[in-house]
């Protein structure tokens, strides 16, 4: 018997957790989109609300990025950001969320003639205030666009020299097919060198030959999705051996037809085969919902237990680039909430 669905519901609502696959402009919800529009003074191709809801019908990734980066008009200011930053954090609070690894794509935004500085700054600040005002941490990642070339994300790299004692890693992300991992060896190894963690998306839509490349000449300490994986029995093997967290995101995966159907999602296999799986949000914006909802859709249509949710959340923090300190308190905080529970 699987238990009651609010039963469930009010156990994910509780539980600690942290979520490491956010990217703060998918958290642009359409009414912001308006309230910045006007601030800004852009034009939007919608009248409604209702209307941008209704473009957010996708196919597969490249749909969705396209409204994305189009979306992401509407920031201009450092303020913006902040705002776009402080709604995100408070959702995260409101979810039980103790702290977050927040990618943000600097491309997108300096490619519009915008300082590095104007998301780094306005995010920073967003990211100080939410730990003084909710108690909720974080940590920063810049995404490099994998459809642009190497020499650009040298260039962002290097723009973001002022900022880089401020900004936890570097992270891949944009339209995956026909971009593979080694596209960006040499940046990622600069990225290293000056002491930044490493992560990319890989395994979304592209094969396992891109999670191996991850691991292998981007040295990543974390895949984002990494669904693909499971075609490759090596690949699984080597990901399990080595404890590498994935970053999955159920909501996401559905919206963008990388599962057919979420009571066929791969995350209970992830976590039979001893594969470090999380659960995230991507760009709760534009797939449905925040971190507690892609908890709740990928359980109830999975049938997770209460173990494996506390499991997930466990992985949450493990995998996070939290100090060991740090990581040990919030795993005594999930043991103390699940023996409260039961
Ligand atoms: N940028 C924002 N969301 C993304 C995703 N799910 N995959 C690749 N790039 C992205
Ligand atoms: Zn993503």
């Amino acid at each position: 018997m699987t238990e009651h669905s609010s039963d469930l519901d009010a156990f994910i609502a509780g539980l600690p957790k942290a979520e490491l696959h956010i990217h703060i402009e998918g958290s642009l919800e359409p009414e912001q989109m308006f309230d910045f529009a006007r601030r800004n003074r852009v034009a939007l191709p919608f009248r409604t609300v209702e209307e941008i809801r209704a473009a957010y019908q996708f196919t597969r990734l490249q749909d969705f990025l396209d409204i994305y980066y189009e979306g992401a008009k509407v920031l201009l200011s450092a303020e913006d950001f902040h705002d776009l930053g402080m709604a995100y954090f408070r959702r995260l609070a409101a979810d039980s969320g103790r702290h977050a690894e927040v990618f943000f794509d600097p491309q997108t935004h300096t490619d519009r003639g915008l300082p590095f500085g104007v998301a780094a700054e306005g995010l920073l600040a967003a990211m100080d205030e939410a730990e003084r005002e909710l108690g909720v941490t974080s940590k920063l990642i810049l995404c490099f666009l994998r459809h642009l070339d190497e020499d650009a994300a040298f260039a962002t790299l290097k723009a973001a020299e002022p900022w880089l004692d401020r900004i936890a890693g570097v992270g891949l992300d944009s339209s995956e097919l026909g971009h593979p991992p080694s596209k960006f060896a040499r940046v990622f190894h600069a990225a290293g060198e000056r002491g930044l963690k490493r992560v990319a998306h890989a395994g979304e839509e592209g094969p396992p030959q891109y999670v191996w490349e991850a691991l292998d000449v981007l040295r990543v300490d974390r895949i984002d999705h990494g669904n693909r994986a499971l075609e490759d029995q090596a690949l699984t093997a080597r990901l399990a051996a080595d404890g590498v967290t994935l970053t999955v995101c159920p909501l996401s995966n559905q919206k963008l037809c990388v599962v057919d159907d979420m009571a066929a999602h791969p995350l209970p296999l992830m976590l039979a085969l001893g594969l470090k799986a999380t659960v995230n949000s991507d760009d709760p914006a534009y797939f449905g919902g925040y971190l507690n909802a892609n908890y709740r859709a990928v359980a109830q249509a999975t049938g997770l237990s209460r173990e494996a949710l506390a499991e997930l959340a466990r992985n949450s923090f493990t995998g996070s680039f939290l100090d060991t300190g740090q990581v040990a308190g919030h795993l005594a905080e999930i043991d103390r909430y699940v023996a409260a529970q039961t």
